[in-house]
């Protein structure tokens, strides 16, 4: 479906969506685009459907699954309150890319929910999860459409190549906007606390609601995550990777030397670097994830570029890293996981 210039009632008549809807109905599985990354829809109140999701994916049974509705309004049916903080953030970003966890009633299926008295809910912008949203009638449970520890599918082909004959039905709306998930803020507690950076940036919720704060558990070491998919090593491709903090001269030099190590061990090597400095490069594959002044551009291409290392075989893989904040933010979050921590920083560590 080309959502282009589509008004919402003709995208909702649409074949296509139709036929995607009334298998959500059925308790089939149905992917379908957003404006972050693909996801992997069953109806949420139908637990054996929920059930098939973590079976397609091959996914923890431990790792919640965020709940998409079309309409704010919905999900009143099924959550014990809507606070202050999240009514702010929901006014000021649904429908958009931010999900927020919310005490539900136990009226979903537990699966769901993966036994937390709190769900993650979010009201997708993308207009073709809005037709679906609406014409399904069902809140629909939807985790990123990827097989488990892969990067999240940015387009329907992702999807097809991880998925195809595990699930009934796939919507294809052409890429995906943001490129990274959705930001997830849990309102339940007295301060609203950011559990994952993604399209939303830090600064956009401080500015609704100044008393957010970070998970601690985000910045690594002893605590642990509130989300629990954080956890997990995610978003990685097959190749061992790391990623080169930094910037600068010191930045570029330490990315080559690396990735002269990976070369001279007899491994085919990658470098994700941005257009503005791929000429800078000697590996197998110099690949350019967007443009470094564009952050929106880098978050966008960042999941198909690291598809793109496993299709070419890539065995060792460097990536230049991003400093700063907002989406840059979400940026490192995923190239550290898919890197599994290992996170080179030239700024304070000059020549381990
Ligand atoms: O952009 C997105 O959020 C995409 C699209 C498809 O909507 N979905 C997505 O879902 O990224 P998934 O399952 O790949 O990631 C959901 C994240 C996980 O980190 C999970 O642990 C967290 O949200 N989460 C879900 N419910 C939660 C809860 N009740 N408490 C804390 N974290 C929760
Ligand atoms: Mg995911």
């Amino acid at each position: 479906i080309d959502p282009g210039g589509r008004s919402l009632p003709s995208l909702r008549n649409d074949p296509a969506v139709g036929e995607a809807a009334a298998m959500l109905r059925a308790g089939k599985l149905v992917a379908f685009p957003t404006e972050t990354v693909y996801g992997l829809g069953a109806d949420a109140s139908d637990d054996l459907a929920v059930r098939s999701i973590f079976r397609a994916k091959d996914r923890p049974s431990d790792n919640p699954l965020i709940v998409h509705v079309a309409e704010e309004s919905v999900l009143y049916d099924w959550i014990r309150k809507m606070p202050e903080t999240g009514r702010r953030l929901a006014s000021a970003f649904w429908p958009g890319p931010l999900t927020l966890v919310l005490e539900h009633r136990g009226t979903l299926a537990s699966s769901v929910t993966a036994g937390l008295s709190t769900v993650g809910v979010r009201v997708p912008s993308h207009p073709v999860a809005r037709a679906l949203l609406f014409q399904a009638g069902v809140p629909v449970a939807a985790p990123s459409a990827n097989r488990s520890g892969k990067p999240s599918p940015t387009s329907a082909e992702h999807v097809w190549g991880d998925l195809a004959g595990r699930i009934h039905g796939l919507l294809d709306g052409g890429p995906s906007g943001v490129g990274v998930e959705s930001t997830v803020v849990d309102v339940t507690g007295p301060t609203p606390l950011l559990l994952r950076p993604g399209g939303i940036t830090l600064d956009r919720l401080q500015q609704v609601t100044p008393t957010v704060e970070v998970d601690p558990g985000l910045q690594g070491g002893a605590v642990v995550p509130r989300s629990p998919g954080v956890k997990y090593r995610h978003y990685a491709p097959r190749g061992e990777m790391w990623v080169v903090a930094g910037s600068g001269e010191a930045q570029v030099k330490r990315v080559q030397a690396l990735a002269d190590e990976g070369t001279a061990a007899g491994y085919k090597v990658g470098i994700l670097t941005t257009e503005e400095r791929r000429k800078r490069y000697r590996a197998d594959w110099v690949l350019p994830c967007g443009r470094r002044s564009d952050p929106a551009s880098v978050a966008r291409n960042l999941y198909r570029v690291l598809r793109c290392f496993d299709e070419l075989g890539a065995e060792w893989i460097v990536a230049e890293g991003f400093e700063g904040k907002g989406l840059y933010d979400s940026v490192m979050n995923r190239l550290s996981k898919a890197a599994d921590g290992r996170l080179i920083d030239t700024n304070t560590n000059l020549s381990p």
